[in-house]
């Protein structure tokens, strides 16, 4: 348990941009403690301690303030507040929420500094039924009841970590606000209450029981993506990509699309109107499952470039910390940042502030190990709740960062760092952006340590063609040995010349071409093409590879590539990303059905041309 507040002052000893020095502090601050400054209510953070002084970094704006000025010791460090509330939300770094602080620049004009917004509505009522009841003995991660947050999600009031012990009181079925309480629990000798707030400080993770080994993919409807460099629930991802290849592009349609239950969105805007097209886009977006908005499963901490650096810092944590919340419930989170470089940024602005020794390009020496206490806190846990029968629960955060290095050139050091910490990297190409291939996800550069976790779960939902007996991992193999072999061809080909190639070769170059135009190019502007599910995915992929296998027998019969090209059913296997819904996959396996009557009418019309 923490210890209560300590409000001891000291006083500003030093000012340095956002950064303060403060007297008086030095013996009774902890590291990461929260301060605030009593002139114009500024709240900073102390993050570094000396034996005559402590340094604070401010949140805001410290234009103004004098030397002797007071600060008072919170005694606490920067903590998420969790509770219903949260979701369809939007605050800044440090959680505030960014609608109410609007409200006040609407009535002022402008946003008062050291401006005290709860983060969550102290108002808002929530519908409140109990789980469990008096007289039940409750553990960390326990159940106690359910508020329907949004019509999408139902949130878990869950008994918080370090805490066990006899409910004493219950409240009943009805309305209440995150401040009434809720339940009383007997802990050793005492008797506490609680309401359906808690707090959790943002640089610590939440406790797990364990963790545990991912076993499903988190689907993105993406093709490129779900066949060749597929992410588990729990995963981690990095998408370096520079300037306009696609990283905001390929992290929105995530955000929209992918399978998981709660999204958290941080956006470090590269584009000052980024984050307002973002949220207009998640409120237009209808959930095709169950009808509503699909911002009813989002949260969003936005960071403009105009707010203070160490806000900046702290939003990836702040919006893990969030995910681990929701993770605490059993649902599945993705945490999508864009772009993580912008945050690396602030740690670096706030190392040059300190006249810290810069390691790499002016980065501070820290910057691997804050990029690697972001991404470990992605993964699958046993949670250290049960349900009432006592059945273990589990729960995954998945993380997806995209990076943007400076000239596209991924040896800088947040991109060569990031990739220390992932086990997938999804590499986006200027060149490929540049000729309109999207998402420009570079087929030789890019890769995932995941799909041997996945074959089982791929092989549960195969289609089954008698025609083509390939699983999901068979069709990963053979794209990629026919992307490769194009590789190869094309570097021969600007030698020799098409027409000098053997007939083989010419007929590989032109499946090549059918995979990349007609697989690999998703257009996130087009309704059908936007998102391609699982069933559509491997009736897809497979009739492109039944026609692979049987165009390779005819070239070996002395058929043309030319004679395949000109089949009918090959402009119909082109259109099928724009022309064919999910839900009508059933129409590939017709397209299937005339691919193989074509190639016997080919035979017959012509017989063989050896
Ligand atoms: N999947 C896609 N389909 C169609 N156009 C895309 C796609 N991805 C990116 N684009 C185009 O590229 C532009 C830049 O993408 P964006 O995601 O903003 O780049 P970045 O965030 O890497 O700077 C978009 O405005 C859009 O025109
Ligand atoms: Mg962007």
């Amino acid at each position: 348990m923490k210890s209560e507040p300590k409000h001891q002052n000291g006083y500003i000893s030093a000012v340095n941009g956002s950064l303060i020095e403060i007297k008086g502090l030095e013996n009774v601050v902890r590291l990461h403690d929260l301060i605030r400054i009593s002139k114009f209510n500024i709240l900073g953070e102390v993050i570094q301690i000396y034996s005559d002084y402590v340094i604070a970094q401010c949140y805001e704006n410290t234009s103004g303030l004098k030397l002797k000025e007071e600060v008072i010791n919170l005694g606490e460090p920067l903590s998420m507040e969790l509770g219903p509330g949260l979701l369809s939300n939007i605050f800044d770094g440090i959680q505030r929420p960014l609608d109410r602080i609007y409200s006040f620049y609407q009535k002022d004009g402008f946003i008062k500094r050291g401006l005290e917004v709860k983060s969550l509505s102290r108002e808002s009522k929530w519908e409140f039924s109990p789980y469990r009841k008096t007289g039940d003995n409750v553990h960390p991660g326990d159940i106690i009841g359910t508020v329907q947050e949004t019509p999408l999600i139902n949130h878990k009031i869950l008994v918080p970590p370090g805490i066990s012990g006899k409910i004493m009181s219950i409240a009943q079925k009805g309305e209440y606000t995150i401040k009434d309480e809720i339940y009383k629990l007997k802990l050793g000798e005492k008797e506490k209450s609680f309401t359906l707030l808690q707090k959790w400080p943002v640089f610590s993770k939440r406790p797990f029981t364990r963790k545990i080994q991912p076993q499903e993919p988190l689907i993105t409807g993406l093709r490129v993506i779900d066949l060749l460099f597929p992410i588990v629930k729990g995963g981690t991802v990095a998408v370096p990509g520079g300037f306009g290849t696609g990283k905001t592009v390929i992290q929105q349609t995530l955000a929209k699309f992918c399978d998981a239950d709660i999204i958290v969105f941080i956006g470090c805007g590269e584009r000052g109107n980024e984050i307002a097209d973002v949220l207009k886009q998640f409120s237009k977006i209808i959930d095709p499952k169950s009808g509503r908005p699909l911002i009813e499963r989002i949260v969003i901490i936005a960071n403009t470039s105009n707010m203070p650096v160490s806000a900046r810092e702290a939003s990836i944590f702040s919006g893990v910390t969030i995910a681990e919340y929701y993770r605490d419930m059993g649902y599945n989170v993705a945490v999508l940042a864009d772009s993580t470089s912008r945050w690396a940024e602030s740690l670096r602005e706030i190392s040059g502030l300190l006249e810290e020794m810069p390691a790499e390009e002016g980065y501070p020496a820290y910057l691997p190990s804050k990029l690697s206490s972001f991404y470990e806190r992605a993964g699958v846990v046993e949670l250290l709740g049960r349900d009432q029968k006592n059945h273990t629960l589990f729960g995954s955060i998945t993380i997806i960062g995209s990076v943007s290095p400076p000239a596209g050139d991924f040896g800088e050091p947040v991109t060569a760092n990031t990739k220390r910490f992932v086990q997938a990297l999804w590499a986006l190409d200027a060149n490929l952006a540049y000729s309109k291939h999207y998402p420009a996800i570079d087929w030789f550069m890019s890769y995932s340590n995941y799909p041997d976790y996945l074959s089982d779960w791929w092989i549960e939902r195969d289609i089954h063609w008698p025609e083509l007996d390939y699983d999901w991992i068979q069709c990963r193999s053979l794209v990629n040995e026919i992307l490769s072999k194009e590789n190869e061809l094309s570097n021969i080909l600007q030698l020799v010349g098409e027409e000098n190639l053997p007939e083989m070769d010419k007929f590989i170059l032109f499946v090549g071409e059918i995979i990349r135009e007609g697989f690999l190019i998703q257009s996130a502007f087009d309704s059908v093409d936007v998102f391609t599910d699982v069933n559509k995915l491997l009736s897809h992929i497979k009739i492109i590879l039944l026609l692979y296998e049987e165009g390779k027998k005819l070239i070996q019969q002395g058929y043309f590539t030319e004679d395949i090209k000109n089949l009918n059913v090959i402009q119909k296997i082109l259109r099928i990303k724009n022309n064919i819904e999910n839900e009508e996959y059933k129409q590939i396996f017709n397209l299937k059905d005339q691919l193989i009557q074509e190639i016997d009418q080919l035979k017959l019309t012509s017989g063989s041309r050896k």
